[in-house]
């Protein structure tokens, strides 16, 4: 049978993994209807790249959204809606993300709260604004069980959100107000998991891997690429057995 068109939505789309993603899904996650891809700042310098793909490929909607902004989430759940039509949203990617690399003796309230804002803050608003378009699509997908293509929400978090291995990676990886944001995070998608099941939205967390981007730097284990179409072939293999679980790119479950 030949699937339906999907539309999906990255946040922090202009540079690093989400501009990657945005590439790839246009041919890995055909066939797509849009791609509502999602940055804090369009007209800016950091967002020609994307500028430029969404002026080749009229699939691609380019939206402001600050994801530590609810007001500005809210504009933009507005404006997504506008563009769908009845079948909803089937996939958004919460990709947007600061980091502050501070030890845990010289980390601030104000790096602490900034991390908090974009990281856990940030998409649980983001769910929030869009669930009436996840449950529309849902509904309408009328496939059975779980799946990126009928309803979910996958949020990129980390190998270094994980407390049970935090005693081994702490001091090569400080961040603690990123790691700290980020565990938060694990624990939000966890409870939307359970909260979101009888609505059958996949709700799951995964790590890119140690990636070279601004944010993982020049000594990452592997490029953009690499994670994002690993990462693709994950999220395309997930069923209602990941819902509320941490994978890595390879689909490997990481301990909380
Ligand atoms: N790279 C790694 O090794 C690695 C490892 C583990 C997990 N991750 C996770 O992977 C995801 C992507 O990271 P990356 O490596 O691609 O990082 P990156 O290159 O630093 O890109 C971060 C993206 O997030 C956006 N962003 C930050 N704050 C935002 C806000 N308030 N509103 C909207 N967008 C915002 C940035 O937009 P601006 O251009 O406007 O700043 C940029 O598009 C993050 O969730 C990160 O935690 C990365």
């Amino acid at each position: 049978m030949a699937c339906k068109p999907i539309n999906v939505l990255i946040t922090g789309a202009n540079r690093g993994l989400g501009l990657e993603m945005v590439k790839q899904i246009l041919t890995t996650l055909r066939p797509v209807s849009k791609v509502f891809a999602c940055c804090r700042n369009p007209d800016g310098e950091k967002a020609q790249e994307l500028q430029e793909l969404a002026a080749k490929n009229d699939i691609i909607k380019i939206i402001r959204m600050d994801a530590a902004d609810p007001k500005s989430i809210k504009e933009a759940a507005a404006q997504v809606g506008s563009h769908l039509g009845q079948h909803g949203l089937n996939l958004i990617i919460n990709n947007a993300a600061v980091a502050h690399l501070s030890t845990f003796s010289a980390t601030t309230p104000e790096e602490m709260q900034d991390c908090y804002r974009t990281n856990a803050v940030g998409p649980t608003c983001i769910i929030q604004e869009f669930l009436p378009y996840l449950r529309t699509a849902a509904k309408d997908s009328g496939m059975p069980g779980m799946s990126i293509r009928k309803a979910a929400v996958v949020n990129i978090s980390t190998l270094v959100s994980s407390i049970g291995i935090a005693k081994d990676t702490y001091i090569m990886f400080p961040c603690l107000p990123y790691r700290a944001s980020k565990a938060a995070l694990n624990m939000i998608v966890v409870c939307a998991a359970v909260e979101l099941q009888k609505d059958e939205i996949l709700c799951t967390l995964l790590h890119p891997g140690w990636v070279r981007t601004d944010m993982g730097g020049p000594d990452g284990e592997i490029d953009a690429q690499e994670s994002v179409q690993s990462m693709l072939k994950v999220m395309s293999s997930m069923t209602e057995k990941h819902n509320g679980e941490l994978l890595d790119y390879k689909g490997k479950n990481l301990p909380w």
